[in-house]
């Protein structure tokens, strides 16, 4: 009979990684009909199954903005380091969520996480230009000059910076504050594209990608699902 399928298959299809779907079975939180079943090849109809007593992936998409903290690293799972997956309830790290692009460990700020890997995928793409802003604290004395430096395009050891902006919020002796808004995020991006104009970056911070803000509410390590104004914003790149 062809609509049978594996337990941990429609577990699969309702988007639940492998590893999480092998777990919750063998913890017997899987039911078909009114009986636990812990095998995990058990062949069944996906409407007969309940995880937790609830419809697995009754939710079909998930995306949410995360305020991360330094000391935390950008993928879905490491052996010796935090992740920003792991900052999240079990809810959401039994799902196939991924982060959408990189910060490095040192940087903190909006990361977005989302179940729809296309439009992760969209907003990383330079091709899509959605803009990421973020918020850098820099050695030195920030000049027009370097906004200029910018806007044509920096180059660097193993490629040539798109323009992008530099706006100038303050500028000191021994430090200045900038935004700098960027449609590409290759490796230490904006870490090398300070070096390359004399003024090392101090800190880092992502305050925007496209048209979705870092909520200040969150404090660093929290998140919080996105609004549907903001999914469609994302969805529009
Ligand atoms: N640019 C960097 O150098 N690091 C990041 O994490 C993001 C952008």
């Amino acid at each position: 009979m062809s609509d049978l399928l594996r337990l941990d298959k429609i577990l699969s299809l309702a988007g639940i990684t492998r590893t999480a779907a092998r777990k919750i079975i063998a913890a017997g939180r899987v039911t078909v009909g009114d009986t636990v079943q812990r095998d995990p090849g058990f062949k069944t109809r996906i409407t007969d199954v309940r995880v937790d007593g609830e419809l697995p992936g009754a939710e079909t998409e998930i995306h949410l903005m995360l305020n991360k903290p330094a000391g935390v690293i950008t993928a879905t799972e490491d052996k010796k380091l935090p992740t920003v997956v792991d900052l999240l309830p079990e809810k959401y790290q039994n799902r196939k969520i991924g982060p959408v692009g990189r910060l490095d460990r040192d940087v903190t700020g909006l990361v977005i996480l989302t179940t729809d890997g296309e439009m992760a995928h969209r907003l990383i793409s330079p091709r899509h230009k959605a803009e990421k802003r973020y918020r850098a604290i820099c050695e030195g004395s920030l000049t027009q000059a370097d906004a200029d430096a910018f806007a044509a395009g920096i180059e660097l050891s193993d490629f040539t910076a798109l323009p992008a902006k530099l706006e100038i919020l303050s500028s000191g002796e021994s430090e200045s504050t900038a935004d700098v808004i960027l449609t590409e995020g290759k490796f230490h991006q904006v870490k090398r594209m300070f070096i390359a104009i004399g003024h090392p970056l101090k800190s880092l911070s992502r305050l925007q990608i496209g048209g979705v803000t870092l909520d200040p509410a969150l404090k660093e390590g929290e998140f919080r699902p996105l609004t549907e104004s903001e999914i469609q914003n994302l969805r529009s790149y």
